[in-house]
């Protein structure tokens, strides 16, 4: 072999720490694209030992933190040579069935903030007490329980509900779209089994709890079929009834087939066709990206109204726990509804995707490039301006026209889950307050107001309080008009008091 001229060797020395570089960039900049700053305060909720993550408070961001460069933001997506879809009218009216543990969180954010920004009924409890995304989840929708909706229909469901056509149809009205989410039954399972501890509430020590539940799944998950419970939770979600679920799980299980059902018996494949034919769209979270494209389409909606962070993304013991094909066999059996659903949907998903027109790839390209920007961007330093020159331009393409990502955006985009249904539902219960008019504009200064914790700025202001950072309820009044832009502070030196107004007005 001849030797690698000198030069070849420099080059080629060049050409590889160039591209390590790269990769460590890489890493650099998606190790940063998720939140992961734990609440302050922990609410009351039906899982042990929860934890979430919470909007990213300004003041606790310095480590997140770095200057976005010129670089990232240079790749041009292809001139607009083609209008996507010209013409379409967006839709407001979407039903989501949510179900539990599989990226619903991060979606039902974006779903807040749609309703957020365009001032859209959600479907919200009306006890001033702490709302819960999960009070529909075990007592379905009543309406005497809700606040009522701005118009006729609430626009949105958002939160966990058992999948129930009649009375959604009822509170969203005629021509909703109705969607849903779902994840590879084994990455779910993998998600509940942390989520819940149900390592400890199943009593299993040892190094590979999740391969020892799935040996013999029976002997330790006795629940009936929910959330909670190993056995289908997502077909539970979406309407199955629980006898039936036993039922084909007993089924299954007893069954002495290698590959259990190659063709699913009659009342799942009936069960799969009749939830095909209700949804408009099944979201797959291994494909979120993809998905949220396709929901942008359906809805006609605009590239700024899915841009999101990540919520509720843990790592965790059992996502790597290395697990066995025969368990894996195990596990098909065990959550036989389940896989039939994965698989159908996926196979649909990527059917779908098959016959989008309109360079479907370009423009998830294009999505995921925006997305990791504006995380870039709202992360960064540059968001304590508030001058419109520090606004981050995301240019006209054949997908979207040119908008800004301004600082208030940010804050916005990172409101934690429980501040912004807390706000959400503070600015109904305002609504209601003063009769449907907008809140006035106020002085708080002329006025003999402690703090900007009290009415008429707020409703359920305790609640505000312990769920919002100062900023995000800072934003939140301005993008109310009920304080003037002046009187709002984006430095995140000027975060984190308790709303002494002497301190911040
Ligand atoms: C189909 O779904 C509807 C609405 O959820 C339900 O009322 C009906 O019983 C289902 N039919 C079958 C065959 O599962
Ligand atoms: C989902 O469908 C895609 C495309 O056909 C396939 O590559 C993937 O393996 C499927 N996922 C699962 C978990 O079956």
């Amino acid at each position: 072999m001849k030797a690698a001229p000198p030069f070849c060797l420099f080059q080629g020395l060049l050409l590889v720490s160039t591209v390590m570089l790269g990769i460590m960039m890489g890493v650099l900049l998606t190790g940063q694209t998720q939140i992961r700053v734990y609440s302050r305060e922990r609410r009351a909720t039906s899982a042990p030992e929860l934890t979430y993550n919470s909007a990213q408070p300004m003041n606790q961001q310095s480590e997140l933190t770095y200057k976005p460069t010129e670089s990232i933001e240079k790749t041009p997506p292809k001139p607009p040579d083609l209008k996507y879809n010209p013409g379409c009218v967006p839709r407001t009216k979407l039903a989501f069935i949510k179900t539990h543990k599989t990226g619903g969180t991060t979606f039902m954010q974006i779903l807040h903030r749609i309703a957020y920004l365009k001032d859209l009924s959600i479907i919200m409890g009306k006890s001033t007490n702490h709302g819960s995304i999960n009070e529909f989840y075990h007592h379905g929708i009543k309406k005497e329980k809700l606040i009522p909706p701005k118009e006729k229909y609430y626009d949105i469901l958002a939160y966990h509900t058992k999948y129930n056509r009649e009375v959604t149809d009822k509170a969203l009205g005629p021509n909703a779209m109705y969607i849903t989410l779902l994840r590879e039954p084994l990455g779910q399972l993998r998600s509940q089994f942390n989520f819940y501890w149900m390592a400890k509430s199943f009593k299993i020590t040892g190094e590979n709890p999740l391969s020892q539940f799935l040996k013999d799944p029976a002997k330790y998950d006795h629940r009936s079929p929910g959330y909670m419970a190993t056995r289908n939770p997502m077909s539970s979600d979406l309407g199955f009834g629980k006898k039936d679920l036993i039922a084909l799980t007993d089924q299954a299980m007893k069954s002495k087939e290698e590959v259990y059902f190659p063709k699913p018996p009659p009342m799942i494949e009936s069960f799969i066709k009749n939830i095909s034919s209700q949804m408009d769209l099944a979201m797959i979270m291994e494909y979120f990206d993809e998905s949220l494209v396709l929901l942008k389409r359906m809805m006609c909606w605009d590239l700024q109204d899915i841009l999101y962070f990540k919520s509720l993304s843990f790592n965790y013991k059992a996502k790597e726990e290395e697990i066995s094909e025969d368990l894996v066999k195990m596990h098909r059996r065990w959550d036989v509804v389940d896989y039939f659903l994965y698989d159908h949907f996926n196979r649909s998903f990527w059917n779908r995707v098959s016959k989008e027109e309109g360079n479907f790839w370009d423009e998830v390209k294009h999505f995921k490039e925006q997305n990791r920007r504006m995380q870039t961007y709202c992360l960064g330093e540059n968001i304590e301006k508030t001058d419109e020159q520090s606004s981050l331009v995301v240019e006209e393409t054949a997908w979207n026209s040119r908008f800004l990502i301004t600082p208030e955006f940010c804050t916005v985009v990172k409101y934690g889950q429980f501040c912004f249904m807390t706000l959400l539902r503070d600015r109904a219960f305002q609504r209601i307050k003063n009769k449907g008019k907008p809140a006035k504009p106020i002085d708080p200064l002329k006025t003999k107001m402690k703090s900007l914790y009290e009415k008429p700025l707020c409703e359920i202001c305790d609640i505000v309080s312990r769920d919002c950072t100062f900023n995000e309820y800072l934003t939140h009044l301005y993008h109310d008009k009920i304080i003037s832009r002046a009187k709002t502070s984006f430095h995140p030196s000027g975060m984190g008091g308790r709303g002494k107004i002497a301190d911040h007005v």
